[in-house]
Parts: structure tokens; sequence; C-alpha cells
């Protein structure tokens, strides 16, 4: 039988009640200082439709790879030489001006970029699909090692290769000096001539 006067809680329970409501508002404030983190590091809690990606340990010649709607994007910061090497002539290249090749209407000049010094790509081979690999030493410093396609650094495929169109380009955007925010595909383009 309790001792405590009809209406009034006992002590003890009153301290336990009291620990729950603590602990809720700590757990809670937990998680609200964990989520902009948590979301940083998993892509999947990123907002539908767009994915940030960080370039900012990049280096001229360097490529980073991500996943984006299932598919290997690559970004490759573009060194001063493959710069140049782009505003040679087009006569080695099958599809100077993409005609035939898949971008976003941003992407379609020489550089198939939205800035001359990031060039951002899907990394399959228009070929029959193979990954892409980069060496920064050629050129043509894209590369397919099923069946030989070379890509200059704006991804346009090299005569004699057995692949046929540029490398696809998909949609992004700048959001900061270091930072693209990759989108879905709705505005990609087919550019013809
Ligand atoms: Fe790339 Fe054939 S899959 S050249």
């Amino acid at each position: 039988m309790s001792n405590s006067p009809r209406g009034h809680e006992p002590p003890i329970k009153r301290r336990a009640l009291l620990r729950r409501i603590v602990n809720g508002f700590s757990l809670v404030g937990l998680g609200l200082l964990a989520y902009p983190f948590v979301r940083h590091w998993v892509p999947a809690w990123q907002s539908e439709g767009s994915r940030e990606v960080d370039l900012s340990e990049l280096k001229q010649g360097e490529t980073l790879s991500v996943s984006w709607l299932g598919r290997e994007v690559k970004i490759l910061k573009r060194s001063a030489a493959q710069l140049q090497a782009l505003s040679k002539g087009t006569q080695a290249l099958k599809d100077p001006a993409s005609a035939a090749s898949n971008q976003p209407s941003f992407a379609t000049g020489r550089l198939r970029a939205e800035r001359e010094d990031f060039f951002v790509f899907y990394a399959e081979c228009t070929h029959l699909g193979c990954a892409v690999s980069v060496d920064a030493d050629h050129e043509a410093p894209i590369y397919c090692p099923c069946h030989q396609s070379t890509f200059d650094a704006a991804g346009r495929v090299t005569k004699g290769s057995a692949a046929t169109a540029n490398l696809d380009v998909p949609n992004y955007r700048h959001v900061s000096a270091n930072a693209i925010l990759l989108l879905e595909p709705e505005s990609e383009t087919r550019v013809r001539s």
C-alpha cells in the first residue's frame, strides 16, 4: 500500500518519468545533429534527382568516379596539356561536333562541358559498354580496354576506334568552385546536324 497522498506521484516514479523525458529529448537532439552527416555520406539519402560531388581533392590530370542513377560517372580535371590538345584540329575525330552523340544542351561545344577545367562523363564505352579508363599521359587520354577505342579529353572518339559515338555526358551543374551537382537526365538532348 502506497504512503503517497492521493493525487500525487511517488518521488521515484516522478524521477523515472523525468529521466525518460530527458532521454527522449537527448535522442531527438542526437538524431538532429547526426542527420546532416549521414545525409552527406550516404548518397541514397541525398535528395532524389541530384547528387553533389566534391572535387576539391582532384588534381590536374586526375579522375574521380562516382555512381549516379546506376551508372558510373567519371570527372576528369583536365590538365593544361589536355586542354591544349583539344584546340588542335578535329581531323582525327569521328564526331567532332557531337552531332550523333548524347550530351546535355550546354555541353555541345568543343569542350562538351560546363567549365573547361572539368570533363564529366559516363564511363561506359559507346561501342559495347565496357568501362573506359583514363591515362593522363596520352593525347587521347580516355581509352577502352576491350577493343582499344580511344577518346580525347572531351570524350570525342578518334578515327580507327570500334566505337562510333562520343562518350555520353550526364546532366549536371557546377554549384561552387569545387563541386558539381549531378542531375536527372531530363534535359539531356541528342544534338543532330
Ligand atoms: Fe569499348 Fe568495344 S566496348 S571498344
